[in-house]
């Protein structure tokens, strides 16, 4: 499937691979620590659901083990490749990748000890649809783990008027596309209704002066362009990303990151 049909708002740019890559990169500390909670059974199959070019392909190859194997699944080409080439470089011999779409998946029932989602219904929404397929592909006895936003934590220090203003565009953006940026929020709730008892995490992250994942806003704001165009023009949006660019890049810009909600149960 190309980019354009996959549905996804951001899909296929080269922008968002790279955003994606250092996102991956900056939560991977947090899924490490929940996965310490999580006993893995010996030779564990885990699946990574739309893992776009990293995910949690590293830290699932960590949990399963020598024996365990992994599978990535996304729609997208281009981030396949993006994945595969980081499989290569990390030498995961335990995961392999394959193109599947959730919402018409090809995946065989009752076979994986883990299933993770992560910024999957945040972006897609469907909630319903895809927590079907997540339940669906899981063993009994296996883990069903959900990561997605909740915006209330994100914030660029000090006072950072138009930073503050693409987040709300942002937040805008996503519910215009049929998403819900703080998706995170509603989490437990979806557990608890396909009969579930999630234990529920939330990780924030202080990011120092210089940190690449503050530019966040602004990559968004771009990526998110010709949907967020509906709601101010294009002057003016390029406008307010230049100004939210000189307000990160000040010297003694530091904030926090949106809060990731993670839920996990045992089915
Ligand atoms: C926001 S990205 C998150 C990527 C990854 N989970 C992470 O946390 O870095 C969403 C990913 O879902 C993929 N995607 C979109 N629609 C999909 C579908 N129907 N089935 C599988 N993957 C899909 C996109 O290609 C993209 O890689």
């Amino acid at each position: 499937m190309s980019s354009s049909e996959s549905g996804y708002l951001l899909a296929g740019q080269a922008s968002e691979l790279q955003r994606l890559q250092l996102q991956s990169r900056v939560w991977e500390p947090a899924g490490r620590s929940l996965l310490a909670e999580l006993p893995a059974p010996a030779g564990a199959k885990a699946l990574e659901v739309g893992c776009g070019v990293m995910g949690w392909l590293r830290v699932l190859s960590e949990w399963v083990g020598a024996e365990g194997q992994v599978l990535g699944t996304d729609v997208d080409d281009k981030m396949l490749a993006g994945a595969r080439q980081f499989v290569q470089d990390e030498a995961l011999a335990n995961v392999t990748l394959a193109r599947d779409d959730l919402f018409a998946s090809a995946l065989p029932e009752a076979s994986f000890d883990l299933v993770h989602a992560r910024f999957q219904i945040a972006p897609l929404g469907r909630a319903e649809a895809q927590l079907a397929a997540f339940r669906r592909w899981l063993r009994p006895g296996g883990w069903l783990v959900l990561e997605d936003p909740d915006l209330a934590s994100w914030r660029v220090h000090p006072d950072a008027p138009a930073a503050m203003a693409l987040i709300a565009l942002i937040e805008q953006g996503f519910r215009a596309s049929g998403g819900d940026f703080n998706a995170g929020r509603a989490l437990p709730t979806w557990l608890r209704s396909i009969g579930l008892q999630p234990r529920v995490r939330a990780q924030v992250l202080a990011l120092e002066p210089g940190h690449p994942y503050l530019r966040l806003p602004v990559q968004f704001a771009t990526a998110l362009k010709p949907r967020l165009q509906a709601l101010l023009p294009a002057a003016e949006l390029d406008a307010l990303i230049a100004r939210a660019e000189d307000e990160i890049a000040r010297p003694d810009a530091w904030g926090t990151t949106f809060t990731l909600i993670q839920v996990a149960a045992r089915v």
